[in-house]
């Protein structure tokens, strides 16, 4: 028992050099190649924009790809939740945007520890949460950085475009322990439109909202110096809208099955490896992945090798297989490669990213944050 926990590199965990085929499955892996290809691409997009790139630590939760997209240029980084910015700031990431609510008392002495290591903005939508973060923060002795989130059409959290935020900019610049820093406002409701006309236009009428409260405080001498929003399928319309300053955008970095029908220019760099364990009959396959490597809540992934194979369903551990029997036929311990449908759901299933340039492991690298959803 005790040697089995000092072992700390995982058995499934393949050697650099080794080959795609030798893999343990079901295994996450990231062609290199088409990643990099992603991060310059949107780097190039804001070398030419007065905006900048924040991007969203969820997608891939994994603190060396963080620091390879702050190297890309990026200001800093988003998170959706308090220990995902913990564990950045582990890693000496400096500037953390949390662009949710933090709300319990003893979430906010942690967040002001951490504000005490980096520069950390975290999203409000509520007095009295604004109040306790302020009273907890003074006590601690630092300040955080608050931004005031707008429902801009998600229909989720946030107050309304226009009046509704200014009284609580101004409770925030008045307050002890924070410091007013700007708006938050995520466009996700249009960030899957297919029709860019239509997405465009949803962007404009979104974004003519958000900037337009951001005017509305400065003209009651408010200083507004964040305008955050943006998803992947808006960053290119979002970060050129005048008056946003940061865009949050995250699954680019990977893509997924989704976002993959918008036609971006961003390449699908993250696939699921399995392993045929059943051929029952010769319409049918049965692969060792199911819903504990894979996620549906976008629908199913795709299968991108072998072309003569259709995902049916996914059950906890098994994924079955539609098998074209006209095609070469498929056996047991065949392997199959698909692309998540959601990247950001499937990378918080996994332990660790396969690294591959081409056929050949390159690397491998801990999903660090896997499970921080607290
Ligand atoms: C607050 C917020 N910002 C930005 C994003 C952008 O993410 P993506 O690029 O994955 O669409 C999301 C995704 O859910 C989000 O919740």
């Amino acid at each position: 028992v005790e040697e089995a926990h000092v072992t700390s590199i995982p058995w499934n965990t393949p050697d650099p050099g080794a080959l795609k085929s030798r893999i343990p499955t079901p295994a996450l892996l990231i062609d290199l190649e088409a990643m990099e290809h992603n991060l310059a691409r949107m780097a190039d997009f804001f070398r030419h924009q007065t905006s900048r790139l924040r991007p969203h630590f969820k997608t891939h939760k994994c603190p060396i790809l963080a620091h390879k997209q702050i190297q890309a240029g990026a200001i800093g980084i988003t998170c959706a939740k308090l220990s995902e910015a913990e564990v950045l700031v582990e890693t000496g990431i400096s500037s953390l945007l949390i662009a949710n609510q933090v709300v319990d008392p003893a979430k906010i002495a942690r967040l002001a520890q951490l504000a005490s290591q980096c520069q950390l903005i975290v999203a409000v939508d509520d007095a009295a949460n604004l109040r306790q973060i302020s009273e907890i923060t003074s006590r601690l002795g630092s300040v955080i950085e608050v931004v005031i989130e707008i429902d801009v059409g998600l229909g989720r959290s946030g107050v309304q475009p226009g009046e509704a935020a200014l009284p609580l900019a101004q409770l925030a610049s008045g307050l002890p322990g924070v410091h007013f820093a700007g708006l938050l406002g995520y466009e996700g409701h249009t960030v899957f439109e297919i029709d860019l006309e239509r997405r465009r236009q949803n962007v404009e009428s979104a974004m003519t909202g958000l900037v337009k409260t951001a005017d509305l405080l400065r003209q009651a001498g408010l200083r507004v110096e964040i305008v955050s929003a943006g998803g992947t399928g808006t960053a290119f319309l979002t970060g050129a809208y005048p008056g946003v300053t940061e865009v949050e955008a995250g699954s680019y970095i990977f893509m997924d099955a989704k976002y993959h029908k918008l036609g971006l220019p961003f390449r699908r760099a993250l696939t699921l490896l399995a392993t045929v364990v059943s051929v029952p009959h010769s319409r049918r396959a049965i692969i060792d992945a199911g819903m504990k490597s894979l996620t549906t809540d976008n629908g199913l992934p795709e299968i991108v090798s072998p072309a003569n194979l259709r995902l049916l369903r996914l059950s906890e551990e098994h994924g079955t297989l539609e098998v074209d029997p006209t095609q070469s036929p498929i056996h047991v311990g065949d392997r199959v490669e698909l692309v998540p449908s959601h990247v950001c759901t499937t990378v918080n299933l996994h332990d660790q990213y396969i690294v591959m340039r081409g056929e050949v492991v390159e690397d491998v690298w801990p999903i660090s944050a896997r499970g921080k959803a607290y």
